[in-house]
């Protein structure tokens, strides 16, 4: 399987703050926000990523990630020259995908609570099987979202792109599980009324083939959106209680890398070394250091 990470769009929203840097940068409490998404990929174990961006933005993730060999990972590049919607990110994957299933993810989408692990292999077993997977989440206003209708075996029955009058409070979030199918799909489609290419309308695809399933992130879950000055604030402050009440940091790259076993211990010691005067590198230290077995890798 292979993973897209969506990391593009004009930012406007966040102006003047995503004049100075994109959206997908910005901090979330400790770390720049596209963390969070990428940790999401590595923890369903996939590790040939491709990163679509802006023309403008795209150098500064090269600098960032690189080939992705410090996280043990194969990182891709693709520009995308205007954002014309999130399902061309599938149409401009095609020779990065090839024949393989994909996981696609939107680079400012945040993802916590216990059992996600589980839930992501499962929507790639889906994949495999030819099914498409949306994960479904509780908000109090649906009209901003893809708005997902489901009935009570967990059936999505239909799906509608921010509908004035939406059907239900249950949104499809930022992360979708395809077979191959969803690159023809998605170089199909025509623009929405707003001039997009709409995962949506991939997704609703699926849903006439009777390949669609929803994965409910229920009511332990956190799904945080980004999309404004106060959900950024929102989601560090969450993050921030979270990782100081616990000691355990949200989407921690290297942590994720070494304990699947995809980087070395010295590749571990060179970030320590590299990180050493902050938090975060003392927290990358403590995990060649502790015996406690929770950051050795176990109770995950
Ligand atoms: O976050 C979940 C929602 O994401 C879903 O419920 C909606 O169904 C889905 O359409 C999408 O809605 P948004 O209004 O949040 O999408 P937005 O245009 O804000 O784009 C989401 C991210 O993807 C954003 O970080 C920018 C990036 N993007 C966006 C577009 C349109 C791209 O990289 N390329 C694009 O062409």
């Amino acid at each position: 399987m292979k993973g897209i990470i969506l990391a593009g769009g004009s930012g406007t929203r966040l102006y003047p703050s995503t004049i100075a840097l994109c959206k997908q940068l910005l901090p979330i409490y400790d770390k720049p926000m596209i963390y969070y998404p990428l940790s999401v990929l590595m923890l369903a174990q996939i590790r040939e990523i491709l990163l679509i961006s802006t023309p403008k933005d795209t150098p500064r993730f090269k600098e960032i990630f690189g080939n992705g060999d410090w996280l043990g990972i194969k990182l891709d590049y693709c520009i995308q020259e205007k954002p014309e919607g999130l399902a061309q990110g599938l149409s401009l994957a095609e020779s990065f995908v090839q024949n393989d299933e994909i996981a696609l993810i939107l680079g400012d989408n945040i993802f916590y609570g216990q059992g996600f692990t589980p839930m992501l292999e499962s929507a790639k077993d889906n994949a495999q099987k030819g099914f498409a997977t949306l994960f479904t989440y509780r908000v109090n206003e649906p009209q901003h979202f893809g708005v997902a209708e489901i009935d009570t075996e967990g059936n999505v029955l239909s799906l509608e792109e921010k509908p004035l009058e939406p059907k239900s409070h249950y949104i499809a979030t930022g992360l979708y599980f395809y077979d191959n199918q969803a690159v023809e799909i998605a170089k199909n489609l025509a623009p929405s009324p707003r001039g997009e290419y709409e995962i949506t309308d991939v997704n609703i695809a699926y849903l006439k083939m009777g390949k669609l399933k929803a994965q409910m992130l229920g009511r332990g879950f956190a799904w945080l959106d980004t999309g404004t000055h106060d959900s950024l604030i929102d989601a560090g402050t969450f993050v921030q209680t979270i990782e100081l009440r616990q000691g355990y940091k949200i989407a921690c790259l290297e942590e994720i890398a070494y304990h699947n076993g995809w980087i070395s211990e010295a590749q571990l010691l060179d970030r320590v070394d590299k990180l050493s005067k902050s938090g975060y590198g003392a927290y990358l230290k403590n995990l060649l250091d502790s015996k406690e077995p929770s950051f050795r890798g176990y109770y995950r």
